[in-house]
C-alpha cells in the first residue's frame, strides 16, 4: 500500500511509513494540544513533496495563517501565490457553509487536504441548498434543515457527506476535532472518529510538563497503541526516542 509522508517528525516510523494513501485521518485533543500544528506539518510536507493542498480553516483565517506558518519556516505565503495551495476560510455563521466546503473539495485536484477544526460543523446549524456537484456524491434532496435538534443521525450524516466528498476526490486527509481533557480519544461529535479511517489523539499532561500523542486507529496498519511523548519547537511536532 502507498503511504503519504505526515510532515510529523516521527510519526511515519511507528505508523508504516505514514498514513496509508487515500486515507482519512482524524487528529482530535484538547484546546492547545497541538491540532493545528499537526495539519500545518501535514501540508508543509505535501508542498515539499509538490503536492497541491487545500486548508479548510474553520477558526482562523488566512492570515493568522500565514503568520503562524511564517513562524515555523513553512513556505505557505509562496505556495498560495503559487497555486499550490489553497486557504479558505469557512465562516460558521453563514448559510449554506456546507455546499461550500463540498465545493471546494471537489473543485481542485488536491493531494491533501486539511478541515481544521471540523467540530464546529457538528455543533452549529448549517443548511442545506438542493444542489448537485458530483455524480461521486449524493446529495439530500431536502428543504432546508438545521441539525440543531440533537439528531445523531442527521450529524452523522453530515460529516459522512464531508468525508464522501473527500474520498471521492482520492486525496489523503487529515481533520482535526475537539476533544476534551479527560476523553481519552473522543471527539467532542463523538462520531468522526467511527468514520475516520484513522484516529490520533494529542493531549498533555501539565502536571509532568509533558505532551502526548497516541495512535488509537490506523486501518491497513500494524500500529503501537502506547502513548508517545512529544515535544513542540518552531519546527513543530516531533517524537520524542
Ligand atoms: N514555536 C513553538 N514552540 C513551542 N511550542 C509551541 C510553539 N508554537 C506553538 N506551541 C505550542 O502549541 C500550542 C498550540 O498548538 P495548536 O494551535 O496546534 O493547538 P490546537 O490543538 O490546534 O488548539 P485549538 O484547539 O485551540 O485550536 C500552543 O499553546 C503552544 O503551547
Ligand atoms: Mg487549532
Amino acid at each position: 500500500m502507498e503511504r503519504i509522508k505526515t510532515g510529523v517528525y516521527g510519526l511515519d516510523e511507528i505508523i508504516n511509513g505514514g498514513f496509508p494513501k487515500e486515507s482519512i485521518t482524524l487528529v482530535s485533543g484538547p484546546p492547545g494540544s497541538g491540532k493545528s500544528i499537526f495539519a500545518y506539518q501535514f501540508i508543509n510536507r505535501g508542498l515539499k513533496e509538490g503536492e497541491r493542498c487545500l486548508l479548510i480553516s474553520l477558526d482562523r483565517k488566512e492570515r493568522k495563517i500565514l503568520m503562524q506558518a511564517e513562524e515555523m519556516n513553512f513556505a505557505f505565503k509562496n505556495a498560495v501565490e503559487e497555486g499550490k495551495l489553497r486557504i479558505f476560510y469557512v465562516d460558521v455563521n453563514k448559510r449554506y457553509i456546507y455546499e461550500e466546503i463540498i465545493r471546494e473539495i471537489t473543485s481542485g485536484a488536491y493531494d491533501r487536504i486539511v478541515i481544521d477544526p471540523i467540530t464546529p460543523l457538528a455543533e452549529t446549524p448549517f443548511y442545506v441548498k438542493d444542489i448537485t456537484l458530483s455524480d461521486d456524491i449524493n446529495f439530500i434532496d431536502a428543504e432546508d434543515f438545521s441539525i440543531m435538534n440533537e439528531d445523531i443521525p442527521l450529524k452523522r450524516l453530515h460529516l459522512r457527506y464531508i468525508m464522501d466528498a473527500i474520498e471521492s476526490t482520492g486525496c489523503t486527509a487529515v481533520i482535526t476535532s475537539e476533544a476534551s481533557f479527560d476523553s481519552s480519544g473522543a471527539s467532542r461529535d463523538t462520531i468522526s472518529e467511527f468514520l475516520a479511517d484513522g484516529v490520533i489523539f494529542l493531549n498533555f499532561d501539565p502536571a509532568m510538563d509533558r505532551r502526548k500523542l497516541t495512535v488509537l486507529k490506523m486501518r491497513n496498519t500494524r500500529h503501537t497503541l502506547k502513548t508517545q511523548n512529544i515535544v513542540i519547537n518552531n519546527d513543530g511536532i516531533q517524537l520524542m526516542k
